[in-house]
């Protein structure tokens, strides 16, 4: 009898660290005539699906602007919301995250966020330090130009203090004052809402990252759209500033 032979079909490659800009909650409200805070609402509910599919299709890491530095010149009834719902995420999903083996990080300003939500924020990092098969990194009151302007200032103060020479200043030195020390940069960036630009989001780190701007608005993002970003930068050819792969030659 004839044996077909059992090759194994090899997993699909998925980038290590996927990024993303969650945009377009305040227009997908708008089309429905709801207010934005219920598209903020469902942006949430685009997280989990989010999450959860990244961790099924192999990402190592997930990193998401949750709120930008710039965000806190909107209504303050927006921003509350946004905090608000930043509280009954964790309240809701953190036991689940945990079981599920995701580690969880929150990077940018704490300093100007409310008591509670740091607190939120400590414990949500602690209890799922021990994680290492999904690296959630939520970017929440996150600047890219602040972040760069933090870590110079705590370069200075090392340099000043003596244990940093001005020459071992290098790119790798300069990776570990920021946020993301402990992460490889983002393979890929995607944006959704069809706005094509960066809006300060890891400046730094996105520096040999493939961008990809999809028209669909955050709350219906999901797993098709994941895949569909992952197919597109498959066919991407990263060169990192070398000469174009060609079969060739
Ligand atoms: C993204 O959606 C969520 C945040 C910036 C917090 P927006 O609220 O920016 O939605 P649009 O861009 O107004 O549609
Ligand atoms: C970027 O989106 C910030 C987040 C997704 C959290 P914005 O909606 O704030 O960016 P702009 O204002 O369109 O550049
Ligand atoms: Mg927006």
């Amino acid at each position: 009898m004839l044996k077909l032979a059992q090759t194994p079909v090899e997993p699909t490659p998925v980038p290590q660290h996927v990024a993303i800009i969650m945009d377009g909650n305040g227009r997908w409200a708008r089309a429905r005539g709801l207010p934005r805070t219920l598209g903020h609402r469902e942006g949430v509910e685009a997280l989990r699906r989010t999450v959860e599919a990244a961790g099924k299709m192999g990402v190592k890491y997930l990193t998401v602007f949750g709120f930008s530095t710039e965000n806190w010149t909107r209504p303050v009834e927006e921003v509350d919301a946004l905090f608000e719902l930043m509280r009954l995420y964790v309240a809701k999903d953190l036991e689940r995250l945990v079981k599920e083996g995701v580690c969880i990080r929150v990077i940018g300003g704490r300093e100007s966020l409310a008591p509670d939500v740091r607190d939120i924020i400590v414990r949500a990092e602690q209890r799922s330090a021990h994680n290492s098969a999904l690296r959630l990194t939520v970017a929440f009151n996150y600047g890219g130009r602040s972040e760069i302007v933090r870590a110079v200032q705590r370069i200075a103060a090392d340099v000043k203090a003596g244990v940093l020479a001005p020459e071992a200043i290098s790119a790798d030195t300069f990776d570990l004052y920021l946020y993301t020390h402990d992460m490889p940069s983002p393979d890929l960036v995607i944006r959704t809402s069809g706005e094509q630009r960066i809006s300060n989001f890891l400046l730094w780190q996105a520096a040999y990252a493939e961008f990809i701007f999809l028209d669909v608005l955050w709350p219906d993002f999901d797993q098709a759209a994941l895949e569909s970003a992952f197919h597109e930068y498959r066919q991407r050819d990263r060169r990192f500033g070398g000469v174009i792969r060609d079969a060739t030659n």
